[in-house]
């Protein structure tokens, strides 16, 4: 099992200092390496709050989270670096890449602080995922010169520049417009059929959660099976 959710908590602060309001209820979860799952739900849900759990980013109250065989919550340093890079790549909706840097820097980014035959590797498996995406035209062009589409396609490329296991997606091609969306999801399902990544991908849009294995529903702080 790639992914592992038992039993999750997870309370935020509520504005104004009152008491913390629960937003993950107890929330079960598997995914299998390679698979692909798509969490539907109404704005404010929690959604987000999973998969930053998911991406170390934030951590649960409690209940278990296992992911590439670690536990996300516990790990410190190196450890949270390494996991960060190695075991998931996350893509939000705003692509967040750096506006001085060209295409292939932003994808290099990450590996900046890696030993010099590292960083070589990484030049190379970078400029592949840009030609697997289709940006290959694209190295030397800055974030403004390019589409919508293509920036988040970028940030794909980067988030999968440590070949992680797992892709985390929020709300991905919520920016988007349809033909650039389908376009995305089309690549996002490419790295999974060939790179073997496991998608999960926060979406409002049914079409796109309809392409992913399993479909499910973020309900009153639970995970509900929706296909
Ligand atoms: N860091 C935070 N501090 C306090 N409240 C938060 C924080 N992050 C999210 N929330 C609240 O938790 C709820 C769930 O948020 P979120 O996970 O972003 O939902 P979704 O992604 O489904 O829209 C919302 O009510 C939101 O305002
Ligand atoms: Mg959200």
């Amino acid at each position: 099992m790639l992914v592992e959710v038992c039993n999750l908590i997870k309370s935020h602060a509520s504005p104004g200092g009152g008491k913390p309001v629960e937003i993950l209820r107890g929330l079960d979860f598997e995914m299998d390496a390679g698979g692909t799952a798509a969490i539907l739900g109404p704005s404010g849900s929690g959604k987000s709050t999973l998969l930053n759990i998911l991406g170390a980013l934030d951590y649960g109250d409690s209940g278990g989270v296992r992911v590439n065989g670690l536990e996300p919550g516990t790990l410190k340093g190196r450890e949270l670096v390494d996991y960060r890079r190695r075991s998931v790549g996350i893509v939000f909706q705003m692509h967040h890449l750096l506006p001085q840097c060209t295409v292939l820097e932003n994808v290099l980014v990450p590996s900046l602080a890696d030993r010099r035959q590292a960083r070589l590797n990484a030049n190379a498996n970078a400029r592949e995922m840009l030609d697997a995406l289709g940006l290959a035209h694209r190295l030397d062009h800055r974030p403004s010169e390019l589409s919508g589409g293509e920036r988040q396609r970028v940030a794909v490329a980067r988030a999968m520049a440590g070949s992680p296991r797992l892709l985390l997606a929020d709300e991905p091609t919520g920016a988007l417009d349809r033909v650039s969306a389908t376009q995305l999801a089309d690549a996002l399902l490419e790295l999974n059929r060939v790179r073997k990544v496991a998608l999960f991908v926060v979406t409002h849009s049914r079409e796109l959660a309809e392409r992913m294995e399993q479909v499910w529903e973020l309900v009153e702080g639970k995970l509900v099976r929706a296909s």
